[in-house]
């Protein structure tokens, strides 16, 4: 079958339009004999009688080992070039107790990014010393609740929180752990990246006013510099970034270390997943052989000993692990004026959208997509899954083949949703958020409980005043 002229260059005719592409779906998702795609176990049409739809799905046993492959993939490569590395999750990726609990299971610390996450954090149980705290406009309310359950690093954004977070730790009579953002001017995002001296960015202070502001912090009594940090972008998918990016946080580091000793450098998160077959970023052992040696390389030069690392990734633990499922309502082929001829794409609209995933609408992000309760056979057509928002752009799946015979009633999924999906879902049109279901084993249960609309209309004051 030749390629739709409307498909992109990327998108090419499936053999299969059934097949679960390698690398996209997390670990335990595959289709049964019945044809429904199970994950971990339980199939998509039991999933979504019990629990409705759309539904989000986290694959807990892909999350566990996902958090524990990139951490081990760090220590082995930072352990041969003599030194430690901490490894935070992100939980802005997808933060709820449980999730938090699978991390400190599997030995990792957390990075919390507002006063919300910080207590779900604490509210499971997470060590407080091993929690870090970002956020370029902390207030002071959530500065004195990270200091005051005793987390331990909160990364200063900018020049007024040396002294915001010196007082309340004096007040405290306690000696609060930081780390200094550097807006290194690297800049990542997939297979490139940008290197500029000023990136125009809201994040972290300048190479140049980082001896000064260090300098300010060693001053304060009430504060203890652990070292530089820096986040380059998100969905990377090699090192060359991370590497360049380090190499300027090292040569600054060392700068600095006259004026005392620096334990640790932090490179943030952003390592890249694969949303479609056409993604493939490189393994995490790779990218982690391959930071380790570009900063092993520069310390050497230097002339200093490597600091302990410290990483933060989010996506690249639970984003493969989340699969949304969605039911199909309506289906509609629409006639497009092709380059040359006419052309059809069928737009196939499901019952969420951009207020549970944001991110094509907001990026422009690719997913791909599947029929979830039956195998189908039938030839591919190409597709747009859309959501059922007042927008036009409320897509949920700008390109996909799908079989031609995708009628309403089906379930759709759509993989690798783990990360920045709820998260960032919202209530656009008064819909409410779906629920968020662990599976494993055959076995599921509801880890964040979804919203009703008597939960919506509970938050209106309005709704029985008369
Ligand atoms: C400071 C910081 N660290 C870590 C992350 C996690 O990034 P990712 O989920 O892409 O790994 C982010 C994401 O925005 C971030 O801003």
């Amino acid at each position: 079958m030749s390629a739709n002229p409307l498909a992109p260059a990327w998108l090419h005719v499936p053999a299969d339009a059934d097949a679960l592409a390698e690398g996209v779906w997390s670990a335990a998702a595959a289709r049964d004999a019945a044809g429904e795609i199970a994950i971990g176990g339980v199939g998509a049409p039991e999933l979504v009688e019990r629990y409705g739809s759309p539904v989000y799905v986290v694959d807990e046993a892909d999350a566990r080992s996902r958090a524990r492959r990139i951490a081990e993939a760090f220590r082995v490569a930072f352990e041969r070039v003599g030194t430690g590395v901490a490894v935070y999750y992100a939980g802005k990726a997808f933060l709820c107790a449980e999730v938090a609990r699978w991390m400190a299971e599997g030995g990792l610390r957390l990075d919390v990014a507002s006063r919300g996450e910080l207590a779900v954090a604490l509210a499971a149980g997470f060590p407080a010393a091993r929690i870090g705290v970002h956020g370029n406009n902390k207030s002071v309310a959530q500065l004195e609740a990270a200091v005051e359950a005793g987390v331990g690093a909160i990364v200063i954004d900018a020049e007024i929180e040396i002294e915001r977070l010196a007082g309340i730790a004096l007040r405290r009579g306690v000696v609060q752990p930081v780390r200094l953002r550097i807006n290194s001017g690297v800049h990542a995002s997939t297979h490139e990246y940008l290197a500029t001296s000023h990136e125009d960015q809201k994040f972290g202070v300048t190479i140049e006013d980082a001896p000064r502001l260090v300098a300010a912090i060693r001053a304060q009594p009430g504060l203890r510099f652990l070292g530089l940090h820096s986040h380059l972008g998100s969905q990377i998918f090699g090192a060359e970034g991370f590497a360049e990016g380090g190499r300027r946080l090292l040569a600054l580091h060392a700068s600095l270390l006259d004026g005392g000793e620096i334990p640790e450098l932090n490179l943030g998160g952003g390592f890249g997943i694969a949303y479609t077959a056409a993604d493939d970023p490189e393994p995490i052992e790779r990218i982690a052989d391959a930071i380790a040696g570009a900063l092993a390389a520069a310390a050497a030069e230097l002339g200093i000993p490597l600091p302990a690392v410290a990483i933060e990734p989010g996506r690249s633990i639970i984003g493969p692990a989340g699969t949304t499922l969605y039911t199909v309502g309506t289906v509609k082929p629409v006639v497009v004026d092709a380059p040359g001829i006419p052309a059809v794409r069928t737009y196939v609209s499901v019952d969420g959208g951009m207020s549970d995933n944001i991110r094509p609408a907001l990026y422009r992000a690719e997913y791909s997509a599947r029929i979830a309760n039956r195998r189908s056979g039938a030839a591919p057509v190409l597709v747009r899954v859309a959501g059922m928002h007042c927008e036009s752009g409320d897509i949920v799946v700008r390109d996909e083949y799908l079989p031609g015979d995708v009628a309403p009633g089906d379930l759709l999924a759509v993989p690798a949703t783990g990360a920045y999906g709820w998260s960032m879902a919202s209530n656009y049109n008064w819909v409410p958020r779906p629920p968020v279901v662990a599976v494993r084993d055959g076995e599921s249960r509801i880890i964040v409980r979804g919203e009703s609309i008597d939960d919506l209309l509970a938050r209106d004051p309005g709704v029985n005043a008369t």
